[in-house]
């Protein structure tokens, strides 16, 4: 490991569809691939798994609910590498269709892991990235604009202002603590959001996407490109595996992203479905989900 050797880094990456991509990154990838997983254990037995295909990836612990986890690994990365070159933000919970929890806890954690440490991992790590780095947030077809469903004046000023090109972080921050508020006496729906947390979470992750691109257009490091993506409906524990995609297939367009080559034009800041093309995310069609 040096300074000088490139990175990329999956989070979540120990099964499902963040380890199909560290295998991809590991086949195309001019650099080292990092495992990351909140289990050492269960991240050190994906490490094993790829090695009997024949891959090298590396691992470190990563916790992105821990704060002290995500500082630990960002030290770890300056001390070894000097930054980032590839960020693959996976990690994400959500709950089942018949899950027992209220729909007030399901949102608070919900927004928890998907929507605040993701945006605080990203603040955090965002730093390292180095001049042409590329960063892929893992969204999903109900994180498409559209998925606020309404024709009434709430719905539509909501979905206004999460499409704005003006929206801040700030912002956004604080419309989803509005949805996680809201969801405690389950009045969400009032504020036009979806009648689900992990639908909301990808929302925000997509409209987040798109402010993190505008701050990277005015950065001085060179070439820095986010991208959100739908990987397709997967088979994974997430799914209870009734996706009909293989994880590889989950893999293909957040690879693709990942590898995106230096200075093109688009995507950027884009939200982009599993065959690689990219949808209008504030005007739609949403495209059918297989
Ligand atoms: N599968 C689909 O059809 C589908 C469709 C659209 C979008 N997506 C998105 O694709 C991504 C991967 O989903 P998947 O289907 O592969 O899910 P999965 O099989 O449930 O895997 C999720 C991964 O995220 C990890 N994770 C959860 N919370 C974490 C945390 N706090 N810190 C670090 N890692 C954490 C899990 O670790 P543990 O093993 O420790 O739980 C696991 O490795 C997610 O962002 C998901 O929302 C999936």
């Amino acid at each position: 490991m040096s300074a000088t050797r490139k990175v990329a880094v999956v989070t979540g990456s120990n099964k499902g569809i963040g380890f199909a991509i560290v295998k991809e990154l590991c086949a195309k990838f001019d650099g080292d691939v990092f495992v990351t997983s909140r289990d050492e254990g269960r991240g050190k037995a994906a490490v094993e798994e790829l090695k009997k295909l024949g891959f090298q990836p590396n691992f470190h612990q990563l916790d992105i609910d821990d704060e002290s986890s995500v500082l630990k690994f960002k030290d770890y990365l300056k001390s070894e590498y000097g930054g980032l070159d590839v960020l693959v933000n996976n990690a994400a919970i959500a709950f089942k269709n018949d899950a027992p929890e209220p729909f007030s806890e399901q949102a608070t954690l919900t927004m928890r892991t998907n929507f605040f440490n993701t945006l605080r991992f990203c603040n955090i790590i965002f730093p390292l990235l180095k001049p042409h780095a590329r960063v892929v947030n893992v969204s999903s077809s109900v994180g498409h604009l559209r998925k606020i469903p309404g024709d009434d004046d709430v719905s539509v000023a909501l979905r206004k202002k999460l499409s704005s090109s003006d929206l801040t972080v700030e912002e956004l921050v604080k419309m989803i603590e509005d949805f996680v508020k809201a969801a405690q006496t389950g009045n969400h729906q009032k504020l036009g959001w979806p009648n689900s947390a992990y639908s909301t979470s990808k929302i925000g992750i997509s409209a987040l996407t798109r402010i993190q691109q505008k701050a990277f257009d005015h950065d001085s490091r060179e070439d820095i490109v986010v991208n959100s993506v739908h990987p397709g409906y997967v088979d994974t524990d997430m799914t209870s595996h009734k996706g009909p995609l293989t994880i590889e297939q989950g893999a293909v367009a957040p690879s693709w992203l990942a590898l995106l080559p230096s200075n093109i034009e688009e995507p950027k800041g884009g939200y982009v479905w599993y065959e690689k093309q990219i949808v209008d995310w504030v005007n739609g069609p949403v495209p059918t989900v297989i």
